[in-house]
């Protein structure tokens, strides 16, 4: 088992606080991956999702049946990601991008909303990607500079806004923009800690260079970062566009 997904999984279920809700598209990998998970006798308990974040079905599943079994969820994790997406046109291959980095999360989060709502101290983690900064593109001396791919780069772009959208409507509170209409949706002083996150070069299965032979990083190193965030050490950087040890321009 790779990814950054099921590293998160691990190292949240080693914590032996959380039940970890596992997401997968595909019923044959996450049976193999909570497998793999429960084999290793973490303290920690984790449940299998049946999720693919293309279909609106799935998510309402999901919703359903994480508010029957638990009825509220503390921390969402959005990683799903493609960097290579297929389709046998250009505009598909967009289409599939933007879905799956973008559409996709953003449907899944709204739907869950009323859920992390119910939690006492609720987070949204976006999985994003350095390559989806608008400043790290056109900066000569950033190593984003010359990296090519409209379709990954702009869908992570747009996730970035869904994010920051996120943010300031859930996270500052939308009664800060429009009191009026806060009221009237009950949003109260909700304050959702939102968090746009790289989680940098990472040993995946996101793209043929994500190995250790091209500077990749473990997925093991990677998610000790991501767990500062996960276990609330970065607060005071909910809102911003962060990275294991900083922040990147939008
Ligand atoms: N690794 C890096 O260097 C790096 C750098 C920056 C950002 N990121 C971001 O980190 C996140 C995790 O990527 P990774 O590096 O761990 O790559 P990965 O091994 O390819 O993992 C991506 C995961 O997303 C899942 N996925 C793809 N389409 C989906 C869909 N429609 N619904 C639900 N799940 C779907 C994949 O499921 P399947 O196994 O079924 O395909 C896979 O488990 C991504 O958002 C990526 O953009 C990674």
């Amino acid at each position: 088992m790779t990814g950054i997904g099921y590293e998160i999984a691990r190292q949240l279920a080693s914590k032996g606080t959380y039940h970890v809700l596992l997401g997968s598209r595909s019923t044959q990998k996450g049976s193999a991956a909570l497998q793999a998970l429960q084999s290793q006798n973490l303290p920690g308990s984790v449940e299998l999702v049946t999720l693919d974040v293309q279909s609106d079905e799935q998510i309402e599943q999901a919703r359903t049946s994480i508010t029957q079994s638990h009825g509220k969820l503390d921390i969402l994790v959005n990683n799903a990601g493609v960097a290579l997406p297929t389709g046998a046109t250009e505009r598909e291959r967009l289409q599939t991008a933007f879905d799956v980095n973008a559409t996709g999360p953003y449907l899944l989060t709204k739907a869950l909303i009323p859920l992390l709502r119910k939690s006492s101290n609720p987070r949204i983690i976006n999985i994003s990607s350095g390559a989806g900064s608008i400043g790290r593109r056109l900066f000569p001396d950033s190593p984003m500079y010359k990296i090519q791919g409209v379709q990954y780069r702009a869908s992570k772009t747009a996730f970035n806004m869904i994010s920051a959208c996120l943010y300031v409507e859930h996270g500052l509170g939308i009664e800060q923009i429009d009191s009026k209409k806060a009221e009237g949706e009950g949003l109260g002083s909700e304050k959702m800690k939102v968090f746009t996150y790289d989680p940098g070069f990472t040993v995946s299965n996101l793209g043929e260079h994500n190995k250790p032979e091209f500077g990749a990083r473990s997925a093991e190193e990677t998610v000790l970062s991501i767990m500062d965030v996960v276990e609330g050490k970065r607060d005071d950087e909910a809102g911003k566009f962060i990275h294991n040890s900083g922040e990147y321009p939008w």
